[in-house]
């Protein structure tokens, strides 16, 4: 069998070409950092901002958009000619990938789809069907080559809620910040190549190794929760490094808990480099995050808020999360189209609390509100290490099961380390957050006691509606009910604890450029409003924007058992799914209840 050897550590490739901008940025005179927003495209630098705090303003950027961080490229010329990692044999290059994947894995999966995921870095192309045509530029600094990075901890630091670190931990985590604005542009650890960094993996930067044709996304799949997890750890440890301070962690933005959930205070002083003037001016604290937000205020006193939070955490963690795949994401396969399906924290509360901070007097909801500009905004890894949280609490806590699957383990991705060199992580390695030196601390999770309650139970209210077949598929254009039959009805208590039933809204197309929202409701025939505490919401599709055109099909899974039983409706034969369109164009391909393993 061939053996290519990958990790020699050095794929030589052409430079991606140095391009300048043009473009002027944005920033908050207010914020210590020497330049910030260097690639926002010029529409915005003509509106205002509403925030009070805001003093956005306009800078002339003169740097350079992909200046090359390496200056071993031109000698890297390769022995093996115009080498890219692409151009060999697919099998053969993941063969390489320092023996992760046994013959036998092969063996059984006869079809080259059935491979791990890994990105193209040395293809990067810049997204440019924006809304204004201005492309947004997010290729990070080339590079030569990289190395394989295996994490070996010997200590292990806990990251601590935001809202309840001490004045001189926001102090020290401000001027880590300030030191990451402050490194040249050049420097694949400045904090807006940082934010790059994310937006090439979203905006769909890279194409797939192997498969220079299908590009890589990694979010709306089982991606998710490792890749931001691995996104998070470099962005610790440049922080740990410009510190010079080993016991350095990110802090969690904890929206989960009625403590934590506004804007916490260190993110909204704007002395602090942690500050981002391009939020939402009604979100400002003490305003209460609206975890299941669709772009629409509720009319609703903030101690109602928060018990809708609550339950949003419970339907999202315990009701939604009940299979791997379903809080994971669906499987992402080499050589597969992006976008799968996402698991039930990137849909809510994930992609909501993105799209309530981010400002929509800006074109496309920047910085939070559109992914190719969220890493701008210092509050991203605070929101996120809140979602690696929640796996450290599906794994700690409930000890739900994480997905086996060699090609979900044996998927890889490139980042750019505390010294500025790329490596190459797997998934498998972050699943064991010992290893990776660091834990969350084991707060109480008031959300475990909000079930929510059914409306009214045994409602049965499919007799004149059509059949799913009937109306699929469709363009959801306005609030359309339809009949679900089920497969099998009135399950064992055995067969329910080892099967999960399936609600999967199958076909969902629409364009990932902009925000999409639906609702989707059970045997419910007020649906006038989602309400998180009543059974009959079974939840949303949320697609948060990406600000740059792409058309995207996609899937949505609910976990029906445990809101069926709530319901009463665990005899029936067939359910009433309603879906209402909150925004955005979308298609509906198809809709089936299948009942698979639990976690
Ligand atoms: Cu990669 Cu919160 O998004």
């Amino acid at each position: 069998m061939a053996f290519f050897s990958l990790p020699s550590l050095t794929h030589p490739i052409h430079p991606t070409p140095v391009s300048s901008f043009s473009l002027k940025p944005l920033i908050c005179s207010s914020s210590p950092g020497f330049f910030s927003h260097p690639f926002r495209p010029t529409r915005v630098t003509n509106q205002k901002s509403h925030a009070e705090a805001s003093t956005c303003k306009a800078q002339k950027a003169d740097h350079h958009q992909n200046p090359s961080t390496d200056d071993s490229i031109s000698s890297s010329k390769s022995k093996c000619g115009k080498t890219s990692a692409g151009k060999f044999e697919r099998r053969d290059v993941l063969l390489g990938l320092g023996g992760l994947y046994a013959a036998t894995t092969l063996g059984t999966k006869q079809s080259s789809l059935a491979l791990p995921v890994s990105p193209d870095i040395f293809n990067c192309t810049e997204a440019t069907e924006t809304r204004n045509g201005i492309p947004i530029n997010c290729c990070p600094p080339s590079a030569a080559g990289y190395n394989d990075y295996t994490p070996s901890a010997s200590e292990v630091y806990t990251r601590m809620p935001a809202h309840a670190v001490s004045h001189d931990y926001v102090k020290k985590y401000s001027s880590a910040i300030t030191k990451m604005k402050n490194l040249s542009m050049s420097d694949p650890r400045n904090f807006y190549q940082q934010a790059n960094v994310h937006c090439v993996y979203c905006d769909e930067g890279y194409p797939q190794l192997g498969f220079p044709d299908k590009k890589l996304e990694i979010h709306s799949s089982w991606l998710f929760f490792p890749w931001h997890r691995w996104y998070l750890y470099f962005f610790e440890r440049i922080c740990k490094n410009l510190l010079d301070d080993d016991t350095f962690t990110l802090p969690f933005w904890q929206w989960d808990d009625s403590s934590g959930m506004q804007i916490p205070s260190m993110f909204n002083d704007s002395k602090l480099s942690l500050y981002d003037c391009i939020r939402n001016p009604k979100h400002l604290p003490p305003k209460v995050v609206d975890l299941a937000y669709n772009g629409t205020d509720l009319p609703i006193d903030p101690n109602i808020q928060i018990q809708y939070n609550c339950c949003t955490m419970y339907t999202q963690m315990i009701t939604q999360s009940s299979t791997p795949d379903c809080f994971f994401g669906q499987p992402l396969l080499g050589g597969n189209d992006p976008d799968p399906g996402a698991g039930s924290i990137e849909n809510i509360p994930h992609n909501c609390v993105h799209d309530w901070v981010g400002d929509p007097s800006q074109p496309n909801n920047e910085d939070m509100g559109v992914l190719y500009a969220a890493g701008r905004d210092p509050i991203f890894y605070a929101h996120h290490a809140n979602v690696d949280r929640m796996w450290y609490i599906y794994d700690n806590v409930l000890k739900r099961k994480n997905i086996e699957d060699p090609d979900w383990l044996n998927s890889s991705f490139i980042f750019f380390n505390e010294a500025a060199r790329p490596v190459r992580v797997t998934v498998k390695d972050s699943t064991n957050l010992a290893k990776l030196g660091y834990t969350y601390p084991d707060l109480p999770l008031s959300w475990l006691d909000c079930k929510p309650k059914a409306r009214r139970k045994g409602l049965n209210p499919t007799k004149s509606a059509p059949k799913a077949s009937e109306v699929m598929p469709m363009q959801l254009e306005k609030p359309i009910s339809f009949v679900v039959e089920r497969p099998k009805k009135s399950r064992s208590g055995k067969e329910k604890a080892e099967a999960e039933e399936v609600l999967k809204i199958k076909g969902i197309q629409f364009d990932k450029g902009e925000t999409v929202v639906f609702d989707v409701f059970v045997n419910e025939d007020d649906t006038s409003q989602s309400n998180p505490c009543k059974a009959e919401s079974l939840g949303s599709f949320n697609s948060l924007a990406h600000g740059h055109s792409m058309k995207s099909t996609t899937s949505q899974c609910f976990a029906i058992s445990e809101v069926l039983e709530e319901l009463g409706a665990d005899d029936f034969d067939s359910i009433l799914v309603t879906l209402v369109p909150r925004r955005g164009a979308v298609t509906i391909g198809g809709i089936e209840i299948t009942f698979v393993p639990k976690s």
